[in-house]
């Protein structure tokens, strides 16, 4: 259940012991030392972010409001404009805590590195999915505090290397709090209470919605390389957003996991396609829809589906049938036997995200959010194999692919791992065709 609410690790450190601790044990592959003594001195956590897009620039905000002590000291993206942006950004809002100096900001694909070596405690990791497993290890084997966006990686060996660090960083104590926002959400967490109580009995099926129309696209630049070209356009490649069903719909995946505790289904299988995104090469390689059900051991099922067309029916929505009754989750209601309605405080998802997170570093009780992170953005990752395959497939199959959704290089010059034929269409999955690896 709520993160707050489960025993993350029993040491007690001071704020100065715990801001060093990364860094003593990376040299020296120790756990942090306890100590009860207060730190002395500036109490102000020093919070770098990678990836400065939307949700980037947003996190950074949440950061400034959720801690009184917190200060935005380096930044970096692919982009330079999109450095600069932020940078504007956030010293228009906070001009105090929000001026990061030239020497401090830092584009290209290497920028995560200069924010990790610049002195910062606490980095938020919000680029483009692909990246996060590289950049989350390199956070904790420089012994960072983290605040990761979801989802976590696009293929099975990025899933792993996620569940690596993440048990790395429980050993040093670091936190690591992730971007599925609704496991911070009280009126959500509540209502799962109940759910994770028996409020409705044994659940025996989740029905998972994420029907939406389409987004964003940035367009070609007349000197775009391909790399540029399709890292600006990153949503429309599987090997950088893992498709659309592990970007966005993951968030109600991990709703639906979240209920059944958080352990894995036994297998999945599905359907999917693109019926709308015809137009080539604009749309780039994922689907359009994706219909996935996943079957747990003990004879639950989560039927997931998601679409991205526009001018059709929308739904976003979780609902729970179990034994005794159901439950909306995004309603905060359980009716049934028992009949149910939140009545409690509200508040900002993405800003108690970061109140949790700055208050676990403080107190030296961390947060690691890696287990469900980690199983959450396999259900996504699994949901594409199965539909792009056209197969049936375990989650230990799955888990085990060694498929890796990667260039041979990161470079603004190098190939990306999905060109387009001589007519400028891309490979487009195809069931039944498709082969698992
Ligand atoms: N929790 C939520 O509700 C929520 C909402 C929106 C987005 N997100 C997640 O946040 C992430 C970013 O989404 P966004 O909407 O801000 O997209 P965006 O395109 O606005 O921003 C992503 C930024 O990352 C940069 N980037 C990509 N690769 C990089 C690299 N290797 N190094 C440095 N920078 C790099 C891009 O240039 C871009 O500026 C995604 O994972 C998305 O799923 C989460």
């Amino acid at each position: 259940m709520p993160h707050d609410s489960s025993p993350h690790g029993s040491n007690h450190t001071s704020r100065r012991t715990f801001l060093k601790a990364g860094a003593l044990a990376a040299a020296a592959g120790s756990l942090p030392l306890a100590r009860s003594a207060h730190a002395a001195g500036d109490d102000t956590l020093k919070v770098g972010l990678v990836g400065c897009g939307g949700r980037g620039t947003g996190a950074a905000v949440n950061a400034l409001s959720a801690d009184p002590n917190t200060k935005i000291t380096a930044l970096a993206d692919a982009f330079e404009g999109r450095v600069h942006s932020a940078r504007a950004a956030l010293q228009k809002r906070e001009p105090d805590r929000g001026d990061v100096p030239d020497d401090r900001c830092f584009a290209g694909f290497d920028g995560y590195q200069k924010v990790l070596d610049s002195g910062v405690d606490v980095v938020l990791l919000a680029t483009t999915p692909h990246f996060r497993p590289q950049h989350l290890k390199a956070c904790v084997d420089a012994g960072k505090h983290v605040f990761c966006e979801k989802p976590m990686a696009v293929d099975a060996p990025g899933v792993r290397s996620i569940m690596a660090s993440a048990e790395a960083a429980e050993q040093k104590g670091l936190n690591i709090v992730s971007g599925f926002c609704w496991r911070y959400h009280p009126a959500v967490q509540a209502t799962m209470q109940q759910v994770l109580d028996g409020a409705i009995g044994d659940v025996l099926c989740m029905q998972e919605t994420y029907l939406t129309g389409t987004l964003w696209h940035r367009g070609r630049q007349p000197d775009d390389t391909e790399m540029t070209y399709q890292m600006r356009n990153w949503y429309y490649f599987d090997w950088l957003s893992g498709d659309f069903n592990t970007e966005q719909h993951v968030h109600s995946l991990d709703k639906g996991s979240w209920a059944m505790g958080d352990r894995p289904p036994v297998r999945a299988w599905g359907l999917g396609g693109r019926q709308v995104r015809t137009e080539m090469p604009k749309w780039g390689n994922i689907y359009d829809h994706h219909a996935v059900v996943y079957e747990y051991d003990n004879g639950a099922r989560m039927y997931a589906y998601c679409r991205q067309q526009a001018g059709a029916y929308s739904d976003v929505s979780d609902l729970f049938i179990g034994t005794k009754g159901r439950a909306d989750i995004l309603g905060h209601r359980i009716t049934g036997e028992t009949d149910w309605r939140y009545d409690g405080p509200g508040g900002n998802m993405y800003e108690l995200q970061h109140v949790a997170l700055f208050k676990a570093i403080r107190s030296g009780e961390p947060i690691n959010d890696g287990h469900f992170m980690a199983v959450s953005t396999m259900l996504g990752v699994l949901g594409r194999m199965v539909d792009y395959t056209g197969q049936a497939i375990t989650w230990d199959q799955a888990l085990s692919s060694e498929q890796l959704l990667a260039p041979e290089s990161y470079a603004w010059d190098a190939d990306p791992p999905v060109l387009p034929d001589e007519e400028g269409r891309y490979p487009v999955a195809m069931p039944g065709i498709t082969p698992f690896v």
